[in-house]
Parts: structure tokens; sequence; C-alpha cells
């Protein structure tokens, strides 16, 4: 689907977006491996997270089928009214998924491959549930996610003592789990997803589980397992963790705050003011609203309340006239790993050129987005490119044009958001994306006064 953005609207008013999808494949995950009732509010239903959920059903304890009615709910809840044009956030069905745990003892093996969709999270994670588990288990993907990088998880959870088997370093995965060992182990890469799966097989483990990252990343694992009453140990970057089994939870997943990212940048560049309620202010995940005030965004945000140990709050923005420069060093990029497509979209809008440096983790993201970057900021009639593992984009603006998001949710709604604040109109191909992790995106824009239109 193809959308016209005009530029020149203002936007108004207060919203909230859908539930983090890193905190919901992970509370999924523990409400599976739980032992007694777990119930969940707030779970999206954007693709990613029905793919783990629809993972996890396939190993849920036989005759429990919380999971899998969730799961077809929000399917037909989707295809009736949540897919990208139909709905915005608020009317989406907030259905509760009640899991009653058996604990890990109680998953049971799949008959068929745990199907991954187009997500990351949910092939790492499961990856390391499926370690933990004591029978084979096959992990597969779409196109986009078999061609990203599985060597990283294999590894330690080989060192644990699952056989792994990929397919040269992608997937599918072949995993036999069961009877693991705990380990220290220092990531090359700084992944949550790659720590997150190490600290959930180490539930299971005998002994200790040590991860040490080269940088701190996201984290909602560790936070959650924490609040659950692990004995969980955190110094500086190096988390570790003893065998665990809790006894189920009740929560409802805040708002994603990697979605509130485009609406902040939304706001910013109409000079607006707006108000994002519900939403996730994890410290390990709102660092992009220091490089946007860095970039002269001002935002004000107010924890409310926590769940299962995240905090929640609502997030301001204050009117914006005018965008600075500024460079993301290689030690903030994982905080900020998600949010570099619209970040950069800002920049483009900004004065004087922005760098991202040693970006060479979005070369295996859902896309290449450093390349996806370059491409779609000379597509929209901007300047910018790729040097080595930086990115830099020159500010001044973007003349207008079509940019095409070949599949990568992020890049379809960062080439949205740039559309807003161009020099003539901005058509997107392929926004529908964008239901990977915000179903109602564009009407969310819309209902805030965002001129966008269907144009084939
Ligand atoms: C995620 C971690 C990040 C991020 C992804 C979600 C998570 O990936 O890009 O969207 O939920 O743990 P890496 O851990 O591979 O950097």
């Amino acid at each position: 689907m193809r959308v016209r953005i005009s530029p020149g609207s203002r936007l108004r008013g207060s919203v909230s977006v859908p539930g983090d999808k890193s905190i919901a494949h992970r509370w999924l995950i523990l409400a599976a491996t739980g032992q007694g009732p777990s119930r969940l509010l707030g779970v999206p239903g954007s693709l990613d997270v029905r793919s783990t959920a629809s993972c996890l059903a396939s190993i849920a304890p036989q005759g429990r089928p919380g999971l899998q009615a969730w799961t077809e709910n929000v399917a037909v809840a989707a295809d009736g009214h949540g897919s990208t044009w139909n709905a915005s956030p608020d009317d989406l069905p907030d259905t509760p998924l009640e899991v009653e745990g058996e604990g890990w003892s109680g998953l049971a093996e799949p008959d068929r491959s745990l199907d991954c969709g187009n997500s990351g999270t949910a092939m790492r994670l499961l990856a390391g549930v499926a370690a933990a588990s004591a029978f084979r288990s096959v992990l597969s993907g779409d196109e986009s996610l078999s061609a990203r990088p599985m060597e990283r998880v294999a590894e330690p959870l080989r060192a644990m003592g699952a056989t792994v088997t990929t397919s040269d370093g992608h997937a599918p995965l072949t995993i036999d789990g069961g009877h693991l060992r705990g380990i220290e182990y220092a990531t090359p890469v700084p992944t949550a997803q790659v720590k997150s799966a190490i600290l959930l097989a180490g539930l299971t483990a005998e002994g200790s589980t040590a991860v040490r990252e080269p940088a701190a990343t996201r984290d909602h694992t560790e936070v959650a397992l924490a609040a659950l009453g692990a004995t969980l140990e955190r110094r500086d970057t190096t988390v570790t963790i003893e065998p665990f089994q809790h006894r189920g939870f009740d929560g409802r997943v805040p708002g994603d705050p990697s979605s509130a990212a485009f609406l902040v940048a939304a706001a910013a560049l109409t000079g607006s003011e707006l108000t994002i309620t519900d939403v996730g202010l994890n410290p390990t995940r709102t660092h992009f609203l220091a490089v946007m005030e860095r970039m002269g965004v001002r935002t004000e945000a107010r924890v409310g309340r926590s769940e299962l140990g995240e905090p929640v709050g609502e997030l301001w923005v204050a009117p914006c006239d005018g965008l600075r420069a500024t460079s993301v060093t290689q030690a903030e990029l994982p905080l900020v790993i998600d949010e570099v497509p619209v970040l950069a979209m800002m920049a483009t809008h900004g004065a004087g050129d922005t760098w991202f440096l040693g970006a060479r983790e979005l070369r295996v993201k859902e896309s290449d987005r450093l390349a996806a970057l370059g491409r779609g900021i000379a597509d929209l009639g901007g300047q910018g490119g790729v040097e080595g593992d930086d990115l830099v984009v020159a500010g001044g603006g973007l003349a207008g044009g079509t940019a095409g998001a070949d599949g990568d949710h992020r890049m379809a709604m960062a080439f949205v958001v740039a559309g807003l604040a161009a020099g003539a109109p901005v058509e997107v191909d392929g926004v529908e994306a964008a239901d990977v992790s915000f179903p109602g995106f564009v009407p969310a824009l819309v209902a805030l006064g965002a001129s966008i239109e269907v144009a084939g």
C-alpha cells in the first residue's frame, strides 16, 4: 500500500501507542514458563508479538488454550479492524491473555516448526527457551529473518550444553535442549536479544549464569525477573542469575517507547505540542529523548506507575522551532538502536551534518537499515550517505519524492514522519509493514491532524 503525505499540517492532542513489543515477548515467555496462572493486559496485537504467542502455544501444556485463544482472537480482530488503515490504537481490543503455566517442565515438544515470522526477538529469545527444554525444536522465519545472524545466540547456548545447528549461521535453527549448565559469557556485540536468551536458559541451568556486554542494552528481562523474585545481580554491564521458577504474575504491558519515538518526531517536525500517555519510560529505552534534546526537542517524561518493575507514564513534547545536528556515538548506539531510522529522518530537516558512528549493527536488522537510509534520503531529495560503518545525514530539508519501506516497519514509519516536513508531498510504498510493531500508526497520525491519504 502506498500513502501520500502532504506537509504543512500541525498535530494536536493526546495519543497512546500499542504495547511494547520487547516487553510483550518477554512477559509472554515468562507467563508460559511460570508455574501458575498469569494474566496479561495490553499485549499488542502486532505481528511480531503474535509470532511469539503462537510459537509458545505450540509448546505450551496441552489443554491450556490461553495463548492459542489470544492469538486467534487478536488475528480475527486485526483482520477486521487492526490493520494500518482501519483502526487507531485506541480502537484495538485489549483482549486479556491468560496463561496457566505448568513450569519449564510442563512445556512439550512441538509437532511443527516454530514460525517466528519477521521477529528477531522471537527467534533469539525462543532459542533460549528451546535450549532450556528437553526436546527438539526447530525455529524458522520469513526471508528477512532467515538472512539475520544466528550464530551469536547459538554459540552461548551450545556452551551451556544445548545442541544447536544453524543453516550456515542462519535460521532455521534446530535445538535439542535440556540439562544445561551455567556459564560466564561475554557477548562480542551488545545485544539484548542474546543476553536475554542466555538469561532465560540460565533459569533452568545448573549453577549461576553470567552475561557481560560490551555496552549496556535494554534490560527488560532482568527487570521482570527481579520483580518476580529471581536472585539476580547487576554490576556494570554484567548480569548474573541463579536458577529460578516463578509462580505466575499479572501485568499491563506499557506503551512502546520506540513507537512513541515516531510520534515525538512527528510533533517536533511540525512544531506541535503532543502528549503520549501510558508509555514505557525504562531508561534503557528512552535515550532517544536525550539525542532529540541535543537536536533541540524539549520533552518531559513523567513516571506515574510501575508494571512488573517497568516505569510507565506520560511523555509531553513541547512545540519545537527548529532542529540542530548532533553526533550519536558508538557507545550510545545500542540504547537508540531502533530509533536510528527516525532520528536520521529528523536529521534531514536539521541544520548541519548529523553522524551515527559505528552503526554496523543496523545492517542486520529487519533490513540493512544503513543502506535503506542512504537510499531513502536520496529518494526523498535529501543528502546523506554511509561511510564505512558510519551514517552521515546532511540537514537542510527534503525536497519530496517516493521512498519504499521494503518490508521494514521502522523504515516505513520513518519515511512517513519525514514527509510531514518535506518541501513537497512524499509518497511511501509498503506502509503496511508498520503493522509489525505499530498497527494503527497512520490512523493515529491522521487523528492527530496529519494529512495522509491512500495513493494506491
Ligand atoms: C530487542 C533488541 C534489539 C532491538 C530489537 C528488540 C529486544 O535487538 O533492535 O528491535 O527486544 O531485545 P538486538 O538485541 O539484536 O540489538
